[in-house]
């Protein structure tokens, strides 16, 4: 059962304020904190280097993480890889990938900046790209995508959820197109993994990018980047960690993940990941999905009813609800919001200038959920807008 009661104490911010940004950033559970406090107190040493007792167990719960994760996200263990966020995931393909000039990706106007500007910084390597609209709700049409394929082109890299619009794009279809023309597909999975269930080889993409501090409810700092063949993309950094034998004038990478994960990892950060999926799997994602969706229904809806009110995105929704107040700037709502209610949205471009752009707007005001909010805490969100209409 979905005892929502009781998932709230696992998150002590919430006695003070409603938490309504999470699709910046999520709250981590208890049971997360309290792995890197055992991390911190118990066994803290490094990862894969070391004989002694503690780096074996440093090293045995660090990979534990990594196998919930890839189980989570049905995606291979060894081609499961930590970074410190999406961002650094997408980056790690875009730049590891080999390219000529000519070459072509194809990217759309709903993606946020880092599903996009990392395609567009290979503009400097002669690569061109192709950025496809969506329709009113933020959805794109695969047969638009298709459009734009070219017999240069060499990457495909879609959102699976927009940030911006709550649209749940056709991802299986999009990768089937990919893969019968040759070419590569990424999905970005930011507002996906742990909102939705995720499955890496049913969506038959060959590169999946994940935060763990979104709803997977890890901690800042810890991204994913799951992979079909990890051999077609250079590891963005080399370095200790990431070789098997080294001579002053060669060396050999060692087999993945290692050799995608040079350096000191972000052991504590990862280790609180894996305890955080466990927490989501103990939830159920099915369950957490259904009740955000509730939420998020019952925002538009009484939101929609406020005269001045604009909603934006499809009917059909994942947790994220956009909003302007006619009249009012959205990082004015967001103050008032907080101000008098201590209602935390997010405001502004959402990282996604292009399509905010597109759309004619200066931005919105966006109510992101959790699994952790309530019906009530939607109501006063409401009503909280109710007031602020009248103040226009
Ligand atoms: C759709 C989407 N992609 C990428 C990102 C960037 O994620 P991260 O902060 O983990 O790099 C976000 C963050 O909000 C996002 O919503």
């Amino acid at each position: 059962m979905y005892d929502i009661e009781l998932i709230r104490e696992d998150f002590p911010v919430l006695k003070d304020v409603i938490y309504f940004d999470n699709g910046a950033t999520t709250q981590t559970p208890v049971q997360a904190v309290r792995a890197m406090e055992d991390y911190f107190f118990k066994y803290a040493a490094n990862h894969g280097r070391g004989a002694h007792g503690l780096a074996r167990q440093t090293t045995e719960h660090y990979e534990n993480a990594r196998e919930t994760v890839a189980r989570f996200l049905n995606a291979p263990e060894e081609n499961t890889v930590f970074t410190r966020n999406t961002t650094e995931s997408i980056n790690l393909v875009a730049q590891g990938l080999q390219w000529e000039k000519g070459d072509h990706v194809i990217t759309t106007l709903v993606e946020h900046h880092s599903n996009l500007l990392p395609w567009m910084r290979l503009r400097e390597q002669g690569v061109e790209m192709t950025v496809v609209e969506p329709d009113d709700y933020g959805i794109v049409d695969p047969a638009k995508i298709e459009e734009a394929i070219t017999n240069r082109t060499k990457v495909i890299a879609v959102t699976h959820i927009s940030n911006v619009f709550g649209s749940v794009q056709d991802v299986e279809s999009i990768c089937k197109l990919a893969g019968e023309n040759g070419i590569l597909s990424v999905i970005d999975g930011a507002q996906s993994a742990g909102h939705t269930p995720v499955d890496f080889e049913k969506i038959g993409c060959d590169f999946f990018a994940a935060p763990g501090h979104k709803a997977l409810l890890g901690p800042q700092g810890t991204g994913i980047l799951c992979m079909k063949d990890p051999s077609i993309v250079k590891p963005l950094n080399i370095g200790g960690g990431a070789v098997t034998s080294v001579t002053t004038t060669s060396y050999e990478l060692d087999r993945s993940p290692s050799r995608f994960e040079a350096g000191t990892p972000n052991i504590p950060g990862v280790i609180g990941l894996g305890r955080a999926v466990e927490y989501v799997e103990e939830l159920g994602v099915e369950n957490i999905e259904s009740h955000e969706k509730k939420l998020a229904k019952k925002a538009a809806k009484g939101l929609a009813a406020i005269d001045g009110i604009k909603i934006y995105g499809p009917e059909d929704r994942a947790p994220v609800v956009p909003f302007n107040l006619n009249g009012m700037h959205p990082h004015d709502v967001a103050l008032i919001l907080d101000e008098t209610r201590r209602i935390c949205v997010r405001s502004g471009y959402h990282c996604a200038m292009p399509g905010i752009v597109h759309m004619g707007l200066e931005g919105t005001v966006r109510a992101s959920f959790g699994p952790y909010n309530t019906s009530e805490e939607v109501e006063l969100l409401i009503e909280t807008m109710e007031e602020i209409a009248l103040l226009i």
